[in-house]
C-alpha cells in the first residue's frame, strides 16, 4: 500500500513517513523480520544507508557497538549555542541549510522585575548577538524566534516535534521534543553543522532501556514525579548509551506535555534521548496546536504501517518498572538531579542532613514545567490559598515556556491569579534556570546556605541564581507552589495543615487542572512569530563588527601541511580533566561567538602533573605562564604543540569549545590514556590529532618541553583505514637523549579527510563546492 501523500503546504511539518517507512522495509529484510523497539524504528529509519550500518541480522551485534550513519529530519539552536553553529556554518560557503531549521533567543534574557522591563534590557545588552543571529536567518533561511517568544524546546513542541521525526538541538535538554513520539538527541555545534549541510550524522547506536508504567496518575502526584523517582533509581550516569522507551497501560494516563516533561530530564540520567509511542495524548495535543494533518499523518503511519509503536515482542536491554498508582511526589537535590526522596521522607530528610529549614524562594515553569496543564494545576493550589486568606510567604516566580502559553493563561485568568497573589512572571525565557537571575533578595556572594525549592530539571551548584550556597531542590510545580505557602522545608501538603491567622487550620485539596485549554490556544503577540517557511536571501549581509568583544568571524583552519608533526608538549595534565576544565563555563559563555576571547579560558581547570599547580604551564626556558598565555606565545611563535593527559580525556558535555579553543591556539595533538567518546569526535572534527598511548606506562616517560614527532602519519593519511591504527612517535627529550612510543588512533576514513582538509567543515565546505 502506498502512504498517502501530504496536502501541500503541510509538507514541512510532517515527517517524511513514506521515505521512511521505505527505507524501515530495507532494515527489516537485513534483519529477517526481526521485532524492533520503537527507538530502533524511528533511529534506523534515519539511516542513509541501512546496508552500510546494519550489518548483522542480529540486532544484538548493531546496539552499542555499530556507528550508524543517520540524515536528521530538522534542527533547532538556541541563542548561546547557534552563535558557533552559525559562525561555522558560514564557513562552509553555503547559500541555505540542507534542512528545515530554527533558532530561539531564550538562554541571554536575565530574569529581575518581570516580563517587559527584563526583555527591554536584554534586547538592549544582547543588540549585536540577536541582530548576527536574526541576519543569518534571513540570509540561510532559518526560522528566527525572537526574545521573548518562548523557551527552544516549548516552542518545538507546540511547532516541530512529530511522531516518527529525527531531530537534533543544540542543547541538552532537546529530548523534551520526545514527549510528542520524536527521537530527539542534544548535539554541539559541529554536530549541528554535520544535519545544516547534509553530511551523514553520526551516532553509535545506543541500548534501549524499556520503562514500562502501569497503573495511572491521580492526586498530587505529576509526571515529574515518574522522572525525579527515576533519577534517584539509575543515578546520573545510569542512562547513559541508552534511549528511554517508554511503554505499558500507564502511559495512556499522561498527557503529551507530561511525557514532555519526562524526555525533558531523561538528559539528568544521562540517556541519548527518551521517547513515547503514539498516543491518543499526542492527537489531541497535535489538534490543539493547529497540526490536525500531521495528526491524521501519524494515524495511518501508526493503524496502517505499524510505524510509531514497538513491534509485539521488541526487546529491550534492560526494563525499569513504575506503579504510577503508588507513585508519590517527589524532592530531587541539593546539587545533584539523582539525590531523591519522597514527599513523605522529605520533612525527616531535612533534619537528618541538615538542609535549611526555611525555603527562600519558590519556581515554577522553565522548558522542563510550563504547559497548560502545570500551570491550570498550580493556579488551582494558588486559588485554594487565597480564598483561605494565605498569601505566598516567599518570593514566587513564574516563567511561561512560550508566549502561546503565556497567552493563553493570561486569556484563561490565571496570569492574574499569579500576580494578584504575589507572583512575578518573568519573560517567556531561560531566566533563573540558567543562572540568569539577577536575585534581589540573597548576594551571590553570600556564606549562608539558603534554598530553593524548583519545578526545573538541574541543580548544580551555582546554576540558578550564581551562588554556591543555595540548594535547588527540583519537584513539580504542584509542591512548589503549596511549599511557598509554608515556606517550611518540612510541610508536606499532603497530609500537613497551615494555621491560618484565625486560628483555623487549612489544608490543599489534591490539585485539579486540565491538560488542554478548553477554548484553545492563544497565540498572543504576534510579532514574536517568524514566518512560516523562511526562504534563503542571499543578499541579506551578516554583520560582525570587527571591534565586537561578543563575535567574530571564524577563519577556517589551515589543512595539514602534508609532512609528519613536530610539537612540543606544553602541558601534562594530571587526573581528571573534563570539558569544563578545557573550556570554563560561567562567565565565559558571554563569549561563546567569540573565539579568541573564549579561548582565554582554555585548560584554565587543568592540573600540571610535574608541579600540581592548576592552571600553570613553563616555557622552554622555565619561565611560568598561565595555560593559555603559554599557548598564546608559543602560536605567535609558530612552535605547534602537544598535550598529554590521562583516562576518559574531556568527559562531561559535548562542549565543542574544548576542541575549537585549542586547536585555535596552535594545539596539534593531544596524546591521553583514554578519551571520553563525544570530545575525542570534537577534536578530529576540528582537524586536531587525538592520540592515545598503546602502551599506558608511556605517560610516566613524557615530560613538559619534550619534542614529539610523528613518524608514520604520512603513510596513516596515505592508507585512510577505516578502523584507526597505530602511529610511531619520537620523544625527543631535552637533555638529546631520545626514544619512540607506540599510540594509536581510531580515525574513520571520513576523519582522516578532516584531518587533511584542516577541519570537518573545510571538508563539508569542499565537497558542497565542487
Ligand atoms: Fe532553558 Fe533551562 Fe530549559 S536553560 S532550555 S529552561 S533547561
Amino acid at each position: 500500500t502506498r502512504f498517502p501523500s501530504v496536502p501541500s503546504g503541510f509538507k514541512s511539518k510532517v515527517p517524511p513517513y513514506s521515505k521512511l517507512l521505505e527505507k524501515l522495509g530495507q532494515v527489516k529484510e537485513i534483519t529477517n523480520n526481526a521485532p524492533l523497539t520503537l527507538s530502533e524504528k524511528v533511529l534506523y529509519s534515519h539511516l542513509c544507508d541501512p546496508q552500510e550500518s546494519i550489518v548483522s541480522s542480529n540486532l544484538e551485534d548493531i546496539r552499542g557497538l555499530q556507528y550508524l550513519k543517520l540524515n536528521p529530519d530538522r534542527v533547532a539552536m538556541q541563542d548561546a549555542s547557534a552563535q558557533m553553529a552559525l559562525l561555522q556554518f558560514m564557513t562552509t560557503g553555503l547559500s541555505q541549510t540542507a534542512v528545515p531549521a530554527s533558532i530561539h533567543c531564550d538562554h541571554l534574557i536575565v530574569g529581575k522585575r518581570g516580563e517587559s522591563e527584563d526583555l527591554m534590557s536584554a534586547m538592549s545588552t544582547n543588540k549585536e548577538v540577536f541582530d548576527f543571529l536574526r541576519s543569518c536567518c534571513q540570509k540561510y533561511g532559518i526560522q528566527f524566534w525572537g526574545p521573548g517568544s518562548g523557551i527552544i524546546h516549548q516552542i518545538v513542541l507546540e511547532n516541530f516535534s512529530a511522531p516518527g521525526l529525527m531531530m537534533l538541538g543544540t542543547d541538552s535538554h532537546t529530548p523534551n521534543a520526545g514527549g510528542l513520539g520524536a527521537i530527539a538527541i542534544g548535539v554541539g555545534g559541529a554536530d549541528a553543522v554535520d544535519a545544516l549541510t547534509g553530511t551523514p550524522w553520526e551516532l553509535k547506536a545506543p541500548k534501549i532501556l524499556g520503562v514500562k508504567l502501569t497503573g495511572h496518575l491521580s492526586g498530587w502526584s505529576s509526571p515529574k514525579d515518574v522522572i525525579t523517582k527515576l533519577a534517584g533509581i539509575l543515578t546520573v550516569r545510569g542512562g547513559t548509551g541508552y534511549i528511554l522507551e517508554y511503554f505499558g497501560e500507564g502511559v495512556s494516563s499522561l498527557s503529551c506535555t507530561g511525557m514532555a516533561t519526562i524526555c525533558n530530564m531523561g538528559a539528568e540520567i544521562g540517556a541519548t534521548t527518551s521517547t513515547f509511542p503514539y498516543q491518543k495524548a499526542h492527537k489531541l495535543y497535535l489538534e490543539a496546536t493547529g497540526r490536525s494533518v500531521l495528526a491524521e499523518q501519524a494515524d495511518i503511519a501508526l493503524n496502517q504501517f505499524g510505524f510509531l509503536r514497538a513491534d509485539e515482542g521488541a526487546q529491550y536491554d534492560k526494563v525499569i518498572e513504575i506503579n504510577l498508582s503508588e507513585l508519590e511526589p517527589h524532592v530531587n537535590g541539593p546539587f545533584t538531579p539523582d539525590l531523591s526522596t519522597p514527599i513523605s521522607r522529605f520533612g525527616e530528610r531535612t533534619l537528618k542532613e541538615d538542609w535549611p529549614r526555611k525555603i527562600s524562594a519558590g519556581l515554577i515553569g522553565s522548558c522542563t514545567n510550563s504547559s497548560y496543564q502545570d500551570m491550570t494545576r498550580a493556579a488551582d493550589l494558588v486559588r485554594q490559598a487565597s480564598q483561605a486568606g494565605l498569601k505566598p510567604r516567599i518570593p514566587f516566580f513564574v516563567t511561561p515556556g512560550s508566549e502561546q502559553i503565556r497567552a493563553t493563561l493570561e486569556r484563561d485568568g490565571l496570569i492574574k491569579t499569579f500576580t494578584d497573589n504575589g507572583a512575578v512572571v518573568l519573560a517567556n525565557a531561560c531566566g533563573p534556570c540558567i543562572g540568569q537571575w539577577d536575585r534581589q533578595d540573597i548576594p551571590k556572594t553570600s556564606k549562608e546556605t539558603n534554598s530553593i525549592f524548583s519545578s526545573f530539571n538541574r541543580n548544580f551548584r551555582a546554576r540558578n541564581d550564581g551562588n554556591r550556597n543555595t540548594m535547588n531542590f527540583l519537584t513539580s510545580p504542584e509542591i512548589v507552589t503549596a511549599m511557598i505557602y509554608s515556606s517550611n522545608a518540612q510541610f508536606n501538603p499532603i497530609t500537613d495543615s497551615i494555621k491560618l491567622d484565625n486560628g483555623k487550620n487549612f489544608k490543599f485539596n489534591p490539585p485539579v487542572g486540565q491538560d488542554l485549554p478548553r477554548a484553545g490556544f492563544e497565540h498572543g503577540r504576534t510579532e514574536f512569530y517568524p514566518a512560516a517557511d523562511p526562504q534563503p536571501q542571499p543578499d541579506v549581509k551578516v554583520e560582525v563588527s570587527p571591534d565586537s568583544d561578543r563575535l567574530q568571524i571564524l577563519e577556517p583552519f589551515k589543512p595539514w601541511s602534508g609532512k609528519e608533526l613536530k610539537t612540543n608538549v606544553l602541558l601534562k595534565v594530571e587526573g581528571k580533566c573534563t570539558t569544563d576544565h578545557i573550556s570554563a563555563a560561567g562567565v565565559w559563555l558571554k563569549y561563546k561567538g567569540h573565539l579568541e576571547n573564549i579561548s582565554y579560558n582554555t585548560l584554565i581547570g587543568a592540573q600540571n602533573k610535574e608541579t600540581g599547580e592548576v592552571n600553570k604551564a613553563y616555557d622552554l626556558d622555565g619561565s611560568v605562564y598561565d595555560i593559555p598565555g603559554l599557548m598564546m606565545k608559543w602560536k605567535s611563535q609558530g612552535r605547534p604543540w602537544t598535550v598529554v593527559a590521562e583516562h576518559n580525556y574531556g568527559e562531561g558535555s559535548a562542549r565543542e569549545h574544548a576542541a575549537l579553543s585549542p586547536r585555535f591556539l596552535g594545539g596539534q595533538i593531544i596524546l591521553v590514556k583514554s578519551f571520553a567518546r563525544i570530545h575525542e569526535t570534537n577534536l578530529k572534527k576540528q582537524g586536531m590529532l587525538p592520540l592515545t598511548f598503546a602502551n599506558e606506562q608511556d605517560y610516566e616517560k613524557i615530560g613538559s618541553g619534550d619534542i614529539l614527532e610523528t613518524l608514520n602519519l604520512v603513510d596513516m593519511v596515505a592508507k585512510k583505514g577505516d578502523n584507526g591504527g597505530e602511529l610511531d612517535v619520537k620523544v625527543t627529550k631535552p637533555s638529546g637523549k631520545s626514544f619512540v612510543i607506540k599510540t594509536k588512533h581510531n580515525m574513520s576514513k571520513d576523519q582522516i579527510e578532516f584531518f587533511k582538509e584542516g577541519s570537518a567543515i573545510n571538508y563539508i565546505g569542499n565537497v558542497s563546492r565542487n
